[in-house]
């Protein structure tokens, strides 16, 4: 508190005062606990949707045998996943795509592709010829979503719309959430599915849900303008799971007010999310200049294209990465980064660490943050004379590589 006195709830009770009992919080019981009250749903093939490396690899030996995909959005997620598998590698795949719906589907049972041939009890396709429904072409039977702690909220029902068109008629969807009362999933999944399940006296944390019928496919799209000149404003697509959902953030906008490129440069966007920052520069380096665009998020890496090609960048490439160890040493006239603050400091490091490589000797990284004191060491490691600018409530490095 501003006056050094100590806050209400903090002074001690008087000795004669009755203290209560201080209450203990219960374990959150973990994904394969809560698996055991849908133990009589789970069919293969099974998909696993998100979720965490570790609580991924935990669930997997709880599911009866058969096929699982596990789907990712993010390489290093999709990496540690992989390293977590162990010996279970080979009976799990992972994929990663920038939407759900564009998983490769296992192939309906009973229908015989590809030798397969198992019974089946979900499907009897009419005689009449008309075009497969997706939902006909095949899915899972079973998708499980082990929901994070926390996280985004509009991901969370962009991966409820999506789930809906990889799971088979009949197929289930079934939601874990431990962590929390999640009356959002009872709503949403009603919203998608139509009726919902709740096997553990209805306390949201086991939910399940069939998929009947067809549904239109809808995207939680939602774009947004910045404006480059008096006449010229470009608009930006985002979508839910990449930074920069529905806005454009300020940090970003303080870094390119800050940045000084010129004609021809080689610029790269370092974790680009939607890509603004390569695609505001593309205007400044021109024709013959290029941009590269950076990510680890795969559906940050699709909209960076999609953005770019939309508003016309004449010269750009992509890379799905979350080592940079794919670009050519000091091939860059500058970097422009806006890192994430997660992983304790670990991708600011990553960060400069890669862009003091990329660069070429005159080449400049442009770094904003809010971490000043976790930041200033590392840049100072890797560039001889940093400089620090402030701008809009953000700290701007620049930092030229000698
Ligand atoms: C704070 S966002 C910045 C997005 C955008 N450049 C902006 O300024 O609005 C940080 C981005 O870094 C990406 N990222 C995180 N770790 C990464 C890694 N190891 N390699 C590449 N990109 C990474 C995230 O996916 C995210 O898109």
């Amino acid at each position: 508190m501003a006056d050094g006195s100590e806050p209400e709830q903090q002074r001690r009770a008087p000795p004669d005062e009755k203290v209560p009992m201080r209450k203990t919080k219960k374990r959150a019981k973990t994904f394969p606990e809560l698996l055991e009250a849908v133990a009589t749903k789970l069919r293969p093939p099974f998909g696993i949707l998100l979720g965490s490396p570790g609580e991924v690899a935990e669930l997997l030996p709880a599911l009866p045998e058969g096929d699982v995909a596990c789907y990712q959005m993010d390489l290093y997620q999709a990496d540690r996943l992989r390293e977590h598998l162990g010996d279970q590698a080979g009976r799990a795949t992972i994929e990663m795509h920038a939407d759900l719906w564009d998983t490769p589907l296992p192939s309906p049972a009973g229908r015989g592709e590809e030798g397969e041939g198992e019974a089946s009890d979900v499907l009897d396709l009419p005689p009449h010829p008309r075009p497969l429904s997706q939902g006909e072409r095949g899915g899972f039977q079973t998708l499980i979503y082990p929901v994070p702690h926390g996280g985004e909220r509009a991901l969370k029902l962009d991966m409820l719309e999506q789930a809906f068109h990889v799971i088979r008629p009949n197929g289930a969807l079934i939601v874990l959430s431990p962590y929390e009362k999640e009356d959002f999933f009872q709503g949403a999944l009603k919203k998608v599915f139509g009726k919902v399940h709740a096997p553990m006296d209805g306390d949201g944390k086991v939910l399940w849900a069939l998929r009947t019928g067809e549904r239109r496919r809808r995207r939680h799209e939602m774009t947004y303008h910045v404006r480059v000149d008096e006449q010229t404003s470009y608009c930006f697509v985002s979508r839910p799971g990449v930074f920069g959902y529905g806005f454009y953030d300020e940090g970003a906008r303080a870094l390119m007010e800050a940045t000084e490129l010129t004609e021809g440069q080689r610029v790269l966007d370092l974790g680009c999310g939607v890509g603004t920052n390569g695609i505001l520069a593309a205007r400044r380096i021109g024709p013959t200049g290029s941009v590269v665009f950076a990510d680890s998020n795969v559906r940050a890496i699709a909209l960076a294209e999609l953005n770019a090609r939309a508003i016309g960048v004449p010269n750009f490439e992509t890379l799905v990465s979350h080592t940079l160890t794919e670009l050519a040493p000091a091939s860059f006239d500058a970097v422009l980064a806006n890192p994430p603050y997660y992983a304790q400091g670990a991708i600011i490091r990553l960060f400069i660490e890669r862009s003091q490589m990329l660069l070429r000797p005159g080449g400049t990284l442009y770094l904003v943050t809010k971490r000043v004191d976790t930041t200033w060491p590392t840049i100072q490691e890797f560039f001889p004379e940093p400089e620090m600018y402030e701008n809009r409530g953000y700290v701007i490095f620049r930092s030229t590589k000698t």
